[in-house]
């Protein structure tokens, strides 16, 4: 998926928002070293930075990198994915927020993310679970329906059980993992729901012409507007899973 990250940082600065619950989990210790995992333009590193001066950020996303780099030039990005990244005993800390389900081999991230920590460092992360999205999903695929095309899109959004099986295999050890629903109010207004869509659908939805894609938006609105409408803003319906493991 290509990210514009201007755009995501003006319309999708709540990814980052959301996320802030989770730094709570950060070891006590500011000496320890953090990998933030999929670091998109940054806020979060910087947020972890503040405290922790040894935390560096990855993203596969090129234009993601150059962008956190010019916000915050005192912090190391590098543009290398999860697949590539080859660290070795190097972090106490892997961090990562709503970037997992991005990732179809959760095998190979696993295996990557076990062999960059430290004996006894931590894994906290958290992401989409079983049934994030569906109704935004289910909606999606109602409305393409009538133009016959397969869709392109997946994600990762596991049942604990599975996900736990997943990291024990991996050699972790489960300190907490727990799902819950988490509403998410997405910017906008009125425009919130089909921003999101050609935001993070952008891999599916850019194959129809303007005229479908009009077409597509404002089915999906009329399906979900009784659900997820409230007080003018449109409330994705994400379920989070938020780990914490212990290699
Ligand atoms: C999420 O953060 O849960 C998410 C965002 C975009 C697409 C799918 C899931």
């Amino acid at each position: 998926m290509k990210w514009n990250s201007k755009l995501y940082d003006s319309n999708q600065h709540f990814v980052s928002q959301y996320g802030e619950s989770l730094l709570e989990f950060l070891p006590d210790n500011t000496e320890q070293s953090i990998l933030d995992l999929g670091c998109g333009t940054g806020d979060l590193t910087a947020q972890i930075f503040e405290q922790y001066p040894n935390t560096i950020g990855i993203d596969s996303s090129l234009e993601m990198i150059e962008r956190a780099q010019s916000k915050y030039p005192k912090i190391k990005f590098l543009n290398i994915s999860a697949y590539e990244m080859d660290f070795f005993d190097k972090f106490d800390v892997v961090f990562s927020n709503a970037v997992f389900h991005w990732i179809l081999d959760q095998n190979k991230l696993h295996y990557n993310i076990y062999n960059s920590l430290h004996k006894n460092g931590i894994l906290i992360c958290e992401f989409g679970a079983n049934k994030n999205i569906d109704k935004i999903f289910n909606a999606y695929n109602k409305s393409i329906k009538k133009y016959n095309q397969k869709i392109n899109i997946s994600f990762y959004f596991p049942e604990i059980i599975n996900h736990k099986k997943l990291l024990e295999q991996h050699g972790f050890k489960i300190k907490e993992i727990y799902d819950f629903d988490r509403p998410t109010v997405l910017p906008n207004g009125r425009l919130g729901l089909r921003e999101w869509v050609l935001q993070f659908f952008s891999s599916d939805i850019n194959k129809y012409n303007s005229i479908i894609k009009e077409d597509i938006l404002q089915n999906m609105e009329t399906i979900l507007r009784n659900e997820l409408f409230k007080q003018e803003n449109w409330v994705a319906d994400y379920r989070r899973i938020r780990v914490i493991a212990k290699k």
